[in-house]
């Protein structure tokens, strides 16, 4: 790892999942895809709050063309509300999207509650085209069939921290993916 503060946090990981270097390498593919298939238009990346910040900063800095960004805070309301297509919005966008490329970004994809409810939502306001962009999956865990159009990468069903992901809000600074300790959390 290039010489980078090794911090205290370091010593709560069981171990490293994804690496920094591989995280920074595979960001920079997804934000080439994303610019080769939006090649004349200028999406708006709408940033899913907490988690989604510190990749979307990797991301963007990647992609090559005049891109915006908006945030939103949402939970879901849980497994029993899917078929009602219903998101709890703590945080809406400040932008219009209607007629908009929406690129929705996440860091990870889990059950698929919260991304198939609020790609319902956003859809409802008739954006140009609506896609969604994940830094991991985890499809082993998948109770509400969703499918991202981008993936950095696919994970087990462990309990991971790091690039945005909190356990307790806490661990989102660390730069790689990784596996907690499970004495952490029992
Ligand atoms: C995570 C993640 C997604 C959601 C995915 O957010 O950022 O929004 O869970 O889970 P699902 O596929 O099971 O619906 P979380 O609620 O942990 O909040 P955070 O972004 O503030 O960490």
């Amino acid at each position: 790892m290039k010489g980078r503060t090794v911090m205290k946090l370091d010593q709560d990981i069981q171990e490293i999942l994804i690496s920094q270097e591989d995280l920074e390498q595979r960001i920079e593919e997804m934000a080439a895809e994303i610019t080769r298939d939006y090649a004349g238009k200028a999406p708006l990346l709408v940033g899913i709050l907490r988690g989604s910040y510190i990749f979307m900063a990797d991301l963007v800095r990647h992609i090559d063309l005049p891109v915006s960004m908006d945030f939103m805070v949402v939970s879901s309301y849980g497994a029993g509300t899917v078929s009602s297509g219903l998101v709890n919005i703590k945080k809406d966008l400040e932008e219009d999207i209607e007629g908009k490329d929406v690129i929705i970004v996440e860091d990870i994809l889990d059950t698929g509650n919260t991304l198939v409810k609020l790609t319902a939502e956003l859809l409802k306001r008739r954006p140009a085209s609506l896609k969604l962009c994940v830094m991991l999956d985890k499809p082993d865990r998948r109770t509400t069939p969703i499918k991202a159009d981008y993936t950095g990468f696919s994970i087990p069903d462990a309990y991971v921290v790091g690039c945005g992901l909190d356990y307790d809000q806490g661990y989102r600074q660390l730069p790689y993916v990784g596996v907690l300790k499970p004495e952490v959390y029992e």
